[in-house]
């Protein structure tokens, strides 16, 4: 019986350089959709996924996210005052109890495998999520619980992934899956739908290089054996300590599997991504739907 995934590390310690200059002086997974951080989404999946402690990699000028997470007393205490329950309850809806969540200054943004190794000591000796939070996903279950579940069913690493769009598998880091092998046991043919095992990655395959389609989407389980072998890694690619490349190493000693998940990928770390989220998100809220559909057709009709 594979050990209970708990915690969730979310990096969010790098520079938003494609959302500048709205990064500046917001970190950008506290920019809105709709009405509420990119970060509310994403902690909001974590939880519907059982997860019961957040661990943020963040850095210098992010302190504007420990406080949307604490509670804030004067803003409470007037929207009681005027009777404002239902607004009230949304300001209260991403509070954790207090020490669920831990913050963590990674110092310098020397790359994704860096802000993981980070958060060795709250981790610990226990498997693990790491959530990209740019990466906003539209699922039912979220897409977390999906990885859970994969998990709960094959234990070991599993890795979320989609297919990439026609022609654009060079933007993404790529899955390569296992032909043999079986899924949770020997002899099988190593697929299962949309579960299958893993046989490496590959970060930005020139066009007709790809192993297969399927780029991965910003949602891991990962075992603590990851922390040693990030500890020593050299610098990779843009001479960042990459996460693929440990995960490649531990993919020598360890199960890894990818899990093609039921659901939509926003991209919020990209302006046309986060403004595909907005109008995704508004679209999907029964008391703005109507509203923003019709503002939209208009604001397509006045070109
Ligand atoms: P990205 O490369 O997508 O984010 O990293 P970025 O560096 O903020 O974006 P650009 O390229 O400058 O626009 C994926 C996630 O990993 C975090 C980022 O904050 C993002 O959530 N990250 C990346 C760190 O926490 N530390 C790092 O050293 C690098």
């Amino acid at each position: 019986m594979s050990k209970r995934v708990r915690k969730a590390v979310l990096p969010v310690a790098g520079m938003g350089t494609r959302v500048l200059p709205g990064a500046k002086t917001t970190p950008k997974n506290l920019l809105n959709v709709v009405d509420r951080p990119i970060l509310s989404y994403v902690v909001e999946e974590a939880r519907a996924a059982g997860i019961e402690h957040i661990v943020f990699i963040v850095g210098r000028g992010q302190g504007a996210i420990e406080d949307y997470f604490d509670a804030s007393p004067e803003i409470e205490a007037a929207l009681e005052a005027k009777g404002k329950a239902d607004i009230l309850a949304d300001v209260r809806r991403d509070l954790m109890q207090p020490g669920q969540m831990s913050f963590i200054r990674q110092m310098a943004p020397l790359g994704l495998g860096h802000a993981i190794w980070c958060a060795r000591d709250v981790i610990g000796d226990e498997p693990f999520a790491v959530m990209l939070p740019d990466m906003l996903m539209a699922a039912e279950p979220g897409g977390l619980g999906q990885a859970v579940a994969a998990y709960d069913k094959v234990g070991g690493n599993i890795v979320v992934v989609e297919p990439a769009p026609q022609g654009e598998t060079d933007r993404y880091g790529i899955v390569a899956l296992g032909q043999k092998g079986a899924l949770g046991q020997k002899g099988g043919d190593g697929r299962d739908g949309r579960l299958n095992r893993m046989t490496g990655m590959v970060e930005k395959p020139p066009l007709g290089t790809e192993p297969s389609n399927l780029f991965i989407s910003g949602r891991y389980i990962l075992q603590p054996e990851i922390f040693e072998i990030l500890a020593t890694q050299p610098r990779g690619a843009g001479g960042e300590i990459q996460l693929t490349d440990g995960m490649a190493t531990l993919m020598t000693r360890q199960d890894f599997h990818a899990l093609e998940y039921d659901g939509t990928t926003y991209d919020c770390g990209d302006k046309i991504g986060l403004l595909r989220a907005n109008v995704a998100f508004a679209l999907r809220r029964p008391d703005l739907a109507d509203e923003a559909r019709t503002a939209i057709k208009a604001l397509l009709q006045g070109q």
